[in-house]
């Protein structure tokens, strides 16, 4: 089938067949790997994007369900070579080691500080919540929230 729909505002599509996940259009057809593939089962975030501006696992999400919707990836968080302020604060907080877990939760915190500019440590952690990463001990990440929401 073909699947019509807008990824980081430019339109695109691709041929899919009735069980192909969005995230699998994303990475493989589309050009967008930076949603991760970890665990394709909704428990890990590594493939968090936007669907119409709701946080989603796109592992979970068909690629037909896509169909004339609009998906934000991490790549289009930022604008042109300014990185988004979540991305900035992920570098300069030092909350990137295998980098494997970030696109998701940089995605998930840019979801979490458009909702909710100042956030609280619980609301980061609740927000957080179902993405995991297995390298950083989350302390670093929760600095990057912090860091990114002090610089609204
Ligand atoms: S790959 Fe989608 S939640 Fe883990
Ligand atoms: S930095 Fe390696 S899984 Fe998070």
């Amino acid at each position: 089938m073909r699947v019509s729909l807008r990824v980081n505002g430019v339109e695109a599509q691709t041929d899919c067949w009735e069980g192909e996940s969005l995230l699998f259009a994303l990475r493989e057809k589309l050009g967008f790997p930076g949603a991760k593939n970890a665990c394709e089962q909704g428990e890990c975030g590594s493939c968090s994007v936007l669907l119409d501006g709701r946080l989603v696992c796109a592992c979970l999400v068909l690629a037909a369900q896509a169909d004339g919707h609009d998906v934000v990836t991490v790549e289009g968080l930022a604008e042109g070579e300014q990185l988004h302020r979540v991305q900035q604060a992920f570098v300069d907080a030092g909350a990137v080691q295998c980098g494997f877990c970030t696109p998701g939760l940089v995605v998930a915190a840019a979801d979490l500080l458009a909702r909710s500019p100042e956030p609280t440590d619980d609301e980061i952690r609740e927000a957080l919540s179902g993405n995991l990463c297995r390298c950083t001990g989350y302390a670093k990440i929760l600095d990057a929230v912090r860091l990114a929401a002090r610089g609204a």
